[in-house]
């Protein structure tokens, strides 16, 4: 979810002011995907590098936190949502763990979509502590070193149980991955949107749905048909 910060300074207004329009952005689209039956919708919100930002703009983010996860029960409980953090807990304030536990309690017998917040998120922290969790698993004698494979390190992912994402959109024009999910997107299309995240609407998920149906997914094979590859690209 990229761009608040230019979306705040092209309008003369705080940094803040961008990552609470970022927050109001998501209600349309987690409903949306709620609606059109998605398995899984993953946010990254905050990043494990997100930390070298100046102290009033993490503060800022903070109580954003709080207060957009006690606003928006009511959008997870209407619409079967299921809540998960993905990321460290390290170094999050109470007040946000508090609050995140909640509403990760009070939706973890939803059946719909599953929400994945990435707060103080970093796939290289994520993968680092799966291996060392196979290694410690390994030196106590737990597993044998020979039988790791890329489902034992899957599961050892916060993302533990889920599908590989199937699309990644990242908007405000960057082509990056940013510490983002490394290991999950081996397959993913990538959707950049020009758009910074406060705009971007359901208008311009369905955008990026559209593409995604035009690209030929070949996880390394040969693709069957002999259409044009990427459309959507030309
Ligand atoms: C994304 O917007 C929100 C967070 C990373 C918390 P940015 O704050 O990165 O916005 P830009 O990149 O400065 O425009
Ligand atoms: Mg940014």
């Amino acid at each position: 979810m990229d761009g608040n910060g230019r979306w705040a300074t092209r309008r003369g207004l705080p940094r803040a002011a961008g990552h609470a329009a970022g927050a109001e952005a998501v209600r349309p689209i987690v409903t949306r995907c709620a609606q059109l039956g998605l398995d899984a919708l993953t946010l990254y919100s905050f990043s494990t590098e997100n930390w070298a930002r100046a102290a009033d703009e993490i503060d800022a983010l903070m109580s954003l936190y709080v207060q957009y996860l006690v606003s928006e029960r009511p959008l997870f409980l209407e619409n079967n949502v299921r809540l998960v953090q993905i990321g460290r807990r390290d170094g999050l304030p109470p007040a946000v763990l508090d609050e995140l536990d909640r509403s990760v309690e009070m939706t973890a017998s939803h059946t719909g979509l599953t929400l994945n917040l990435a707060i103080n998120y970093g796939s290289r922290a994520e993968i680092t502590d799966a291996v060392r969790g196979l290694c410690q698993d390994a030196a106590d004698g737990r597993i044998d070193p020979g039988a790791v494979d890329e489902s034992a390190i899957a599961d050892r992912l916060y993302t533990a149980g889920q599908p590989d994402p199937d699309l990644l959109i990242r908007t405000a024009g960057e082509m990056r991955l940013s510490n983002y999910l490394l290991w999950q997107i081996s397959y993913a299309e990538l959707y950049v949107a020009d758009v910074c995240w406060p705009d971007f609407g359901p208008g311009e998920l369905d955008a990026a749905f559209e593409a995604f149906r035009r690209r030929r997914r070949k996880f390394g094979a040969v693709a069957e048909d002999s259409g044009p590859v990427c459309p959507d690209r030309v």
